[in-house]
């Protein structure tokens, strides 16, 4: 009774923001699956958002009905209402919009989104909070009527509390969903993918106890091998709740009391077995409170630089790598889930990599999670890509913003080895400023994990030269480098000379070409799989005598959709630098790829 007088209370404030703090380890709480079909409205003038002298409905003091996200219908044949999402058609959640309708395939701009449901708490006492997996790119979201909140970034989750909004019976969410490219995003309006739009991730609803464990960070403790360490975090604590942490494989069962809502711990233990690649081992991890008991599997390694080696475990490691976009080719759509995350790792596992570069920003948590499991490191990226706004203040805590839900979601993944800051940015002064800022904010949320950014190098004097500033900032000095595509000379590259100022570990952050599969000819044609062939070749003899080399990520694993590649009857959309096909067909480069990664494995044994 008490929580409905509540929710009439409530419904009076224009906006509600109770807890937004974002939940990790989602697929081991208590939740409701909120994918599947919801009705969708089309609204390119945000008709739905704006009244006519273009006032945000939501930013008015009196309710008004033609705001969709109050789903409102008409209750009488004379009433004026304008739409109606029950009639409307519908879209599949997870899943971008573009690859779902013709129609839509070139769409950016506002959808309203709109998915009814009852709900019954298991406990009266517990809260509810609605999540999402991502949304590409700004999303307002509504339950009842009420504002919940606003999400910006396309590529990490976020949660808004809905404990005294939500009502048993004929709950609505609406969502409006904007994939509009602006300037000051980030990404910014120029990128060389598909703008996916829609909630491409999946949504559920999380019931949790009135203090629950919100946050948490079992990791090892950075610089050594044998103390396992890190936090928990309680929502609403109440003073001392005991908070313990229990690893049975390592035969620790420790409890702390938590002081302020939160328990730190370093706990020695001799006994690990180390994630590695070839040995990707995750222990159960249990955090119990009175009140909840949440599992995660954990794996724990080392990840350090030494002068030019990346070691693992200690030991000097070459990343045989593949960059990724979160495309299933396939199906020519954003992949969201566990399967499609099983076509692109095994795809790198039979190339023989041990490392994938996960483009140009945070994949969904299926692929982190089983990169876990399958032994693949994992480079993660936030999409400071190209030329972003760099000067801008807005601009910067939108990528910081990004950062933080992207390494508060993966910080107990072993797997993942290298928080990326950019790709491809101008150098500037205020790009280092700007990058300074993400790599020092990075370092701050997690010191455990090494940070890189894909630069560029420039050609002086006759040779390739990696004299970036931002370098000096960097863990490992990553470049992308395109001889025999965008410039230089194929035939000479194996002799090529290279200045490279850093004496770091050096990785070849992208490096490819493109091929039409199944178009064959010679070395001397464009597009052809042998001149694709013939590149990898003659890049692969230059790349392992760069000095300090320690890695490559050839791009790109497999064709994807672009706007920016228009070339009829080879490109039509598609970006053909992938060393697999668009419909899942090997290209010659492949082999030769795969080659050379069973050469280097020997040579690193
Ligand atoms: C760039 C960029 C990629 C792009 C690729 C290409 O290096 O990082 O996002 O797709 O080159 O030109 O194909």
């Amino acid at each position: 009774m008490m929580r409905h007088l509540i929710i009439k209370i409530l419904l009076f404030i224009p906006f509600i923001a109770i807890s937004q703090e974002l939940l990790i380890n989602t697929s081991n709480r208590n939740t409701t699956s909120l994918n599947g079909t919801w009705n969708y409205i089309v609204d390119p003038y945000e008709t739905g958002y704006y009244n006519y002298r273009y006032e945000p409905y939501d930013q008015l003091p009196e309710k008004n009905n033609s705001a969709f996200y109050n789903n409102y219908h008409a209750s009488n044949k004379l009433e004026l209402v304008e739409y109606d999402f029950d009639k409307s058609p519908t879209l599949t959640v997870p899943g971008d919009w573009n690859s779902q309708y013709e129609k839509l395939f070139y769409y950016e701009g506002t959808i309203w989104y709109k998915r009814s449901f009852d709900y019954s708490f298991l406990n009266e006492n517990n809260r509810l909070f609605v999540y999402f997996g991502a949304i590409n790119y700004k999303a307002e979201v509504y339950l009842n009527g009420k504002k919940l909140g606003i999400h910006e970034g396309g590529f990490t989750p976020f949660n808004f509390e809905v404990t005294d909004i939500v009502k048993p019976k004929g709950n609505y969410l609406v969502v409006k969903v904007d994939n509009k490219r602006f300037k000051e995003a980030i990404p910014t309006i120029n990128t060389d993918w598909w703008n996916y739009g829609g909630i491409t991730r999946d949504v559920k609803l999380i019931e949790e106890p009135k203090t629950f464990i919100h946050d948490y960070k079992v990791q090892l403790k950075k610089g050594n091998a044998n103390i396992v360490s890190g936090y928990v975090k309680l929502n609403n604590s109440l003073g001392n709740e005991a908070v313990t942490i229990s690893i049975p494989e390592l035969k620790i069962n420790k409890t702390y009391t938590a002081k302020n809502g939160a328990i730190e711990f370093e706990i020695n233990t001799k006994k690990i077995s180390y994630w590695s690649p070839e040995s990707p081992k995750l222990y159960d991890v249990f955090i119990k409170t009175a009140q909840q008991s949440l599992k995660d599997e954990i794996g724990f390694r080392t990840i350090e630089t030494v002068g030019p080696d990346i070691l693992l475990n200690g030991k000097s490691i070459f990343l045989r790598g593949i960059c990724i976009h979160e495309e299933n080719a396939m199906r020519g759509a954003r992949a969201y889930n566990n399967a499609d995350a099983l076509v692109a790792l095994n795809w790198a596992k039979e190339l023989g990599c041990n490392y994938v570069r996960l483009a140009h920003y945070p994949h969904n948590e299926y692929i982190v999670k089983l990169a876990d499991k399958m032994g693949m490191m994992v480079w993660e990226e936030i999409p400071v890509y190209w030329t972003v706004d760099f000067t801008n203040k807005k601009t910067l805590n939108i990528a910081k913003n990004q950062l933080t839900e992207a390494i508060t979601r993966d910080k107990n993944r072993a797997a993942i080895i290298i928080w990326s800051m950019a790709n491809e940015t101008p150098p500037s002064e205020a790009r280092n400023t700007f990058l300074k800022n993400l790599i020092n904010h990075s370092k701050s949320l997690d010191d455990t994990r090494l940070v890189s950014a894909a630069l560029e190098k420039h050609y002086k004097d006759g040779f390739n030269v990696v004299d970036d500033e931002i370098g000096n900032y960097l863990d490992i000095v990553a470049f992308n480098q395109y001889t025999g595509w965008y410039g230089g000379s194929l035939e000479d590259a194996p002799n090529a000379k290279w200045n490279i100022k850093f004496n770091k570990p050096v990785v070849i952050s992208e490096f490819g070409g493109g091929a039409l599969q199944g178009f064959h000819g010679t070395i001397q044609e464009r597009w052809t799989e042998e001149y694709q062939e013939y590149l990898y070749e003659q890049n692969l003899k230059m790349i392992e005598k760069i000095p300090n080399i320690r890695g490559t990520s050839p791009w790109i694993l497999n064709d994807f959709r672009s706007p920016k590649r228009v070339l009829p009857d080879i490109q039509d959309g598609w970006n053909r630098k992938g060393l697999i096909s668009n419909h899942g067909i090997k290209k010659k480069a492949f082999f030769t790829m795969q080659n050379f990664y069973k050469k280097m494995k020997l040579q690193y044994q």
